[in-house]
């Protein structure tokens, strides 16, 4: 017999790692969205209950991502079920750290699963992308894919969609630091320049590639030296307090490279092994402490498996 509910968590995901504006995503083991999805007869998808956004999100379903992506999956297998879902919002609002994306992505992946997985989990991404979409007017995958498929994700072309994971080196250690202020992704796109200098243009490419080319080659200083952002990061560093020296001292205590994460605030650190990581994000906080800004660092290993089944 087939259930009628289920419950999927999706992780967070560090959006653009830097150079990789818009196209590069990698995700961490925690924190993450999780979602509870039930069928019911009522032939409508709700929300019951957002559970930590302190009443911040919406709750009707086409303006919430987890919705959004549950209604859009049924329109396109063409099933007109009732679905009521319940999000706990663990990521916060606001942070860089695929928030929005990863409530879509559980709840896709909770919907496929209730019907008997007639999806790929590949196919599931347009869904996802289309909630992101609404939630911050911008269809961008790159926090959805790695949210959903795990690891670091290369989104070569939207449409028709191409995607390709990028093997990473086993010591590879993800650090999130998430100062206790909020830069929504509409504003924080509102600030970059429609077009770039041919001279920029090559500077990010040249990173984007020896990025790929130093994680296939397990290169630890050439990732290092390729976590260079010369077109978004510019223009958002003064979003996010501190964030030059905050970036340099990292970079001087443990980490192969530093960035900001997604849209920011949060910043993120590439490190060598869980010692250097651990040595910068305690900077970062300190940092970020001596600024009277609480943070809160996330350390993990890259997380290869993506949204899973809860229960
Ligand atoms: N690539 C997107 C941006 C990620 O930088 O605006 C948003 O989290």
């Amino acid at each position: 017999m087939r259930n009628n509910s289920v419950k999927v968590f999706a992780p967070a995901s560090i959006g653009n790692v830097s150079c990789g504006f818009d196209v590069l995503g990698l995700a961490v083991q925690a924190p993450g969205d999780e979602v509870l999805l039930s069928l019911n007869n009522s032939k409508e998808v709700t929300i019951k209950e957002i559970i930590g956004d302190e009443g911040r999100l919406p709750l009707e379903a086409n303006k919430n991502t987890a919705g959004v992506a549950v209604i859009e999956y049924l329109k396109s297998i063409g099933v007109n079920q009732g679905v009521e879902i319940t999000l706990y919002k663990n990521l916060p609002l606001g942070s860089g750290m695929g928030s929005s994306a990863a409530s879509g992505v559980a709840a896709v992946v909770a919907i496929n699963h209730l019907m008997g997985a007639l999806l790929k989990r590949e196919e599931l991404l347009p869904f996802a992308i289309e909630a992101e979409r609404i939630a911050c007017g911008s269809a961008h995958a790159d926090n959805a894919a790695p949210s959903l498929l795990g690891g670091l994700i290369l989104v070569r072309q939207n449409h028709p969609l191409d995607i390709v994971t990028i093997p990473t080196p086993k010591e590879l250690v993800c650090v999130l630091v998430h100062p206790q202020i909020e830069v929504k992704t509409k504003d924080a796109r509102s600030v970059l320049k429609a077009t770039i200098t041919l001279k920029d243009g090559i500077t990010q490419w040249a990173n984007t590639a020896a990025l790929v080319a130093g994680m296939m080659k397990e290169d630890y200083e050439l990732i290092g030296r390729s976590l260079v952002d010369v077109v978004a990061e510019p223009l958002r560093a003064d979003l996010i307090p501190g964030f030059r020296k905050v970036k340099e001292v990292a970079i001087q205590n443990g980490a192969l490279g530093c960035g900001i994460s997604g849209s920011g605030p949060s910043i993120f650190c590439l490190c060598r092994g869980v010692e250097n990581a651990k040595r910068a994000g305690d900077t970062i906080q300190q940092e970020f402490n001596a600024m009277n800004l609480n943070s809160e660092i996330y350390i993990s290993e890259v997380n290869r498996k993506g949204a899973y089944v809860v229960k």
